[in-house]
């Protein structure tokens, strides 16, 4: 694959991207919604787990890519608060493969200087997978590299309610006062407090919903649906969602430039 870089005015370190791709227009903060591994599975004749397995993998890639291509944090929904509804069979094998998984990747992670952090309702998990999430939180939370957020147990609306409640249960105890509740008041309760707003949300498997995910942060972001299935994703499909993404003029509800200059003359 040939590629492209360059030097930034600021002189910040630009990456190396693939052919085609502006490295001075990646995103900061890409989302991903990894669907597809059950249908993957089927259409090879296996079972659903080894889906998820195969999806292990395409995240690992997907992780090293964006490190090195220089976008600074990716964020994917690993398990809904809906998805406890699968058989039993399954959310066990998910709960398991997450703990097998960290287990195996934390050494990797740390090497590569990964900040890795799960988003959600994490008390509900198997309190040895808590314990791991733990471990590896406080492990690399002072690693420079590409952030890491896993949404575990997370839903978007649920999160929503969890920063409600603890600004009301502030204001109750005279901490705050709720005329000064704003945007930014609001975020700072939510899981990504420390976080940018996704710019780009990638959805695998052609579905063309949102189903309860960063219902907040994804406000403003590109959204590009493709067909790949989870397991399949790799460095041309990921190329393939950026070049889209760079292809967008983002207004943020204003116009673009084009048109603000017409107006204007
Ligand atoms: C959606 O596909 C995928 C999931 C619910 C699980 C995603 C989890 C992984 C890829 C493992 C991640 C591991 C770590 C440690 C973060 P689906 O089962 O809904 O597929 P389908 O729509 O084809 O049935």
């Amino acid at each position: 694959m040939s590629r492209s870089s360059a030097i930034s005015a600021d002189h910040k370190k630009v990456f190396e991207v693939p052919a085609g791709l502006d490295p001075l227009r990646m995103p900061d903060h890409i989302a991903v919604i990894m669907d597809g591994n059950g249908r993957w599975a089927k259409a090879r004749g296996l079972p659903r787990i080894m889906g998820h397995r195969a999806g292990v993998e395409a995240l690992k890639t997907t992780l090293r890519l964006c490190s090195d291509w220089g976008i600074g944090a990716l964020t994917v929904y690993a398990f809904s608060t809906e998805n406890w509804s699968r058989p039993g069979d399954e959310v066990n094998f998910l709960m398991a493969l997450f703990e097998r998984v960290l287990q195996r990747e934390l050494e990797s992670l740390q090497r590569e200087e990964v900040c890795i952090n799960f988003l959600g309702d994490l008390e509900a998990l198997p309190e040895r997978l808590q314990d791991l999430i733990a471990e590896a939180t406080e492990l690399t939370s002072t690693n420079e590299g590409i952030h890491f957020n896993v949404c575990t147990n997370y839903g978007g609306r649920r999160e929503l309610v969890l920063a409600a409640q603890k600004l009301a249960e502030r204001a109750a105890k005279g901490d705050l006062d709720p005329a000064l509740i704003d945007e930014n008041v609001f975020a700072a309760e939510l899981f990504t407090s420390t976080e940018v707003d996704p710019d780009l949300l990638i959805r695998t498997s052609g579905e063309r919903r949102i189903s309860n995910f960063l219902l907040w942060q994804l406000a403003y972001a590109e959204i590009h649906v493709t067909d790949v299935l989870w397991p399949d994703f790799d460095a041309s499909a990921l190329t393939h969602a950026l070049l889209d993404y760079q292809s967008r003029c983002r207004r943020f509800g204003g116009l673009d430039p084009i048109e603000s200059d017409h107006l204007s003359s």
